[in-house]
């Protein structure tokens, strides 16, 4: 298994540089192994079965016919079921789920898992499955808004405040001279990573080897461990690479446990895959919300209050809100803020935390609402952005670390040819006779950082090794986390060795919340530093050394050199200082964490604008994007190339919430309807503008308050801003203004006669 890439030789270094991916060439010649492709020796295959009703008891599984299918080894069921170390209906932090491992017969969501089927082939475990044949108690499903049990949750996300209240919204709205409210729902979204969760285990007495992607490999290593009752070292999680990820494979999931469980239980490796179907369900999604804006705004068109307020379902078991109306909050200055949430239980798999949490539902019904109120105001929809332009954080009044969203806004603007745009609806036609539209959405994403732990070699020879348990989902974090290390060793990049994907490395934190690259970044680059630090004090040390004595002037690392910094003709080759101090190898270590004191008392914020243009039919309804121009200001860029597809997938993700994806449920049987990529819509090629219409700009940041490196994150911010945008240019080409995504054809259609 491929868990150590090196660079093609000589591609030089590093940050700023537009590297490929260095797992680019396994990928496209297929010697990429994910988690599936590990088929040990005496492998056995598990098929999860599933409930195919939303609520009530699983009364009958026929367990004799699964087990008499020839090859079929083991079924489990709540029956016989072994004990876990852990309670899995204990809330399991940090997100607070509950973990659904056949605990009870209960069915509390259609496509929960309710049995596993072990078999000597996938075919045999398969038709094991179905020869379970369940019959049920059913119980009416509650699957929408209407017939779920409404609560007050206290708290949204993950640990995030309900309620903000800051000024008095009703006095501001009170004395407004526009007020306007907006309605907008969005739908159930489910993540699916072309590959789905899969896992290949294999237990040696107390000591478990376990192929699966996944975000977090330490922390999951210590979730797994802990219902197995085993110390986490025994745990060794492999995860080179992940075919998507988008928060789902943060999280420790059911039939997760439920495949290494069979694995200890049976003492054979066994591999685990679901199916495509089985993805809408047991392994979160983007919960549903309905959200209302109300605004008003003085004779300037300036806000004096603004309430967000978001509905959100979650399941009957767990409580993870989408924390919606948060993302009112940092953005447009306003004397009055109220954001507010509440929820609704439904018999549903839990939500979770799905690419730009919060920001993604909430920013594009406040970028809509924003819309509405910039023609309520008779404004160009820029002009109302600017003139509610944030000079400090509202709320908080904080100062931003850096905040280039006026940049964004004139960058964005002047390549998308903006200006010149009729405030009017329906007043653009293309040759073709198409109606045209243009509209915009501000971007806007917070900056986590987790904790990281990272070790730098600096080698005999002169060339290093660095290592850290980080997760590529394909987002490129083998190669942007080498650079960084790279220039903090001062070696180019094609000597730098680097470690990634492995449990039994340094935890390297989470790669979620757009947060990896600062984070297991920062502590590589602390680990290179300090090694470089040792390797200087050798030098310095060394009587015979160039470099002797040049302690207050310093010295720097380049190119597998250390150099007086006052004068660059004196310096010594790595290899040479250890060899002459008689050291094999210099080992550094670093910790990437926020400094609180450094940030203390700044809002971290990344920014963008979106702007796009959406072509109708005007007979058919039929809505095409055909150009988005998104300038995003995300701090310092370590690779542009990489940031650019991550903020164009980001970007093609707001086109598929915008005008595809949707989950729906059969309000009869509260079962999917569309539990496949089928019927689940996401954009194909000819949904997506052609590449010169797609244009990611990345402008120019420093922030030395962010984290040293000055690194914001780019992995969610291109999806928040480009819905509202979109569906702003669809009113602008029709005059229907949307009140739900996605938007469907049937609801242009009215407006269109
Ligand atoms: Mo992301 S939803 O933080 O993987």
């Amino acid at each position: 298994m491929p868990d150590t890439l090196t660079f093609p030789p000589r591609m030089g270094s590093s940050v700023g540089q537009p590297l490929s991916r260095r797992d680019g060439f396994q990928k496209v010649t297929g010697t990429a192994t994910f988690a599936a492709d590990n088929h040990p020796a005496g492998m056995l295959h598990a098929v999860v079965a599933t409930a195919t009703i939303a609520r009530g008891r699983v009364t009958h599984l026929d367990v004799a016919a699964a087990r008499a299918h020839p090859g079929v080894v083991e079924v489990l069921t709540p029956a016989n079921r072994p004990p876990l170390a852990r309670d899995p209906d204990e809330k399991l932090l940090p997100f607070g789920f509950r973990i659904e491992v056949l605990q009870d017969d209960r069915v509390r969501y259609a496509g929960q898992p309710i049995a596993l089927v072990v078999a000597e082939t996938l075919e045999a475990a398969t038709e094991g499955a179905a020869l379970l044949a369940p019959r049920y108690a059913a119980e009416p499903a509650r699957v929408t808004m209407e017939t779920g049990a409404p609560y007050a949750p206290q708290a949204v996300g993950i640990g995030g405040p309900a309620r903000v209240a800051h000024g008095d919204v009703e006095a501001g709205l009170a004395a407004a001279a526009q007020r306007i409210t907006a309605e907008i729902d969005t739908p159930p979204q489910y993540h699916n990573a072309m590959e789905p969760h899969a896992l290949v285990a294999e237990w040696q007495g107390d000591r478990l080897t376990l192929d699966m992607p996944n975000q977090a490999l330490v922390m999951a290593r210590g979730t797994i461990a802990g219902f197995f009752g085993v110390p986490p070292e025994n745990v060794l999680l492999r995860s080179p690479f992940l075919g998507g990820g988008f928060g789902s494979k943060a999280i420790v999931n059911g039939p997760q446990i439920l495949g290494i469980l069979a694995a200890r239980m049976l003492g054979r490796p066994v591999k685990l895959a679901l199916t495509r179907a089985q993805m809408f369900g047991p392994v979160g999604h983007r919960g549903q919300t309905r959200q209302t804006l109300r605004m008003g705004m003085d004779a300037e068109g300036r806000l004096t209050a603004l309430h967000h307020h978001a509905v959100a379902a979650t399941s009957s078991f767990d409580d993870f809100i989408e924390p919606a109306a948060a993302a009112s909050r940092p953005l447009y200055e306003s004397p009055a803020i109220l954001t507010t949430h509440s929820a609704v239980r439904m018999d549903i798999g839990t939500p979770g935390p799905m690419r730009a949490p919060g920001e993604a539902s909430g920013s594009a019904a406040l970028e809509v609402a924003l819309d509405v109120a910039a023609e309520a105001c008779g404004m160009d929809p820029l002009a109302f952005r600017l003139a509610n332009y944030a000079e400090t954080e509202p709320i908080t009044g904080k100062p931003f670390s850096s905040k280039a969203l006026r940049e964004c806004y004139a960058e964005g603007a002047k390549r998308f040819g903006w200006a010149g745009r009729p405030l009017a609806p329906r007043q653009m036609r293309d040759a073709g006779g198409l109606l045209t539209g243009w509209g915009m959405g501000t971007a806007v994403f917070h900056c986590p950082m987790f904790a990281a732990d990272a070790r730098a070699t600096i080698r005999a020879d002169g060339s290093a090794l660095v290592e850290t348990a980080g997760a590529d989902m394909g987002q490129g974090a083998w190669t942007a986390l080498a650079q960084i290390a790279a220039e903090a060793l001062g070696i180019d990049a094609d000597r730098v060795e680097f470690r990634s994907g492995s449990s039994d490395l340094p935890d390297g934190g989470v790669a979620g919340g757009s947060g990896h690259t600062a984070t297991a970044g920062l502590a590589l680059h602390s680990a290179g530093e300090d090694a470089v630090a040792q390797l200087a004090a050798l030098a310095l040390a060394d009587p015979e050394s160039p470099l002797f004595g040049a302690d207050n002037a310093g010295v720097f690392g380049r190119g597998g050199r250390l150099y007086r910094r006052d004068d660059e003709s004196r310096s010594m080759a790595y290899a040479d200082i250890l060899a002459r101090a008689g050291v094999a190898q210099l080992q550094g270590r670093g910790r990437g964490v926020r400094n609180p004191k450094a940030a203390e008392g700044h809002a971290l914020m990344s920014h963008g604008a979106v702007f796009a243009e959406v072509k109708v039919d005007p007979d058919l309804g039929q809505m095409r994007v055909t150009r988005l121009v998104g300038a995003f200001a995300a701090g310092r860029i370590i690779n542009p190339k990489l940031a650019r597809s991550q903020l164009l997938g980001g970007m093609i993700w707001g086109i598929s919430f915008a005008l595809h994806e949707e989950a729906r449920h059969d309000p009869r049987s509260g079962r999917l309807m569309n539990a496949d990529l089928a019927g689940y819509h996401v954009p194909v090629q000819a949904d997506v503008p052609a590449l010169d219409d797609m244009v990611a700009l990345m402008i120019h940041e420093d922030d030395a308050v962010v984290n040293p490196l000055g690194v914001k994150g780019v992995g969610e911010i291109g999806i928040t801003g480009t819905v509202g945008a979109i569906a702003n240019a669809i009113w602008h080409a029709t005059g229907y203004r949307p009140s739900r995504f996605p938007v469907h054809i049937a609801d242009v259609l009215p407006a269109l006669r």
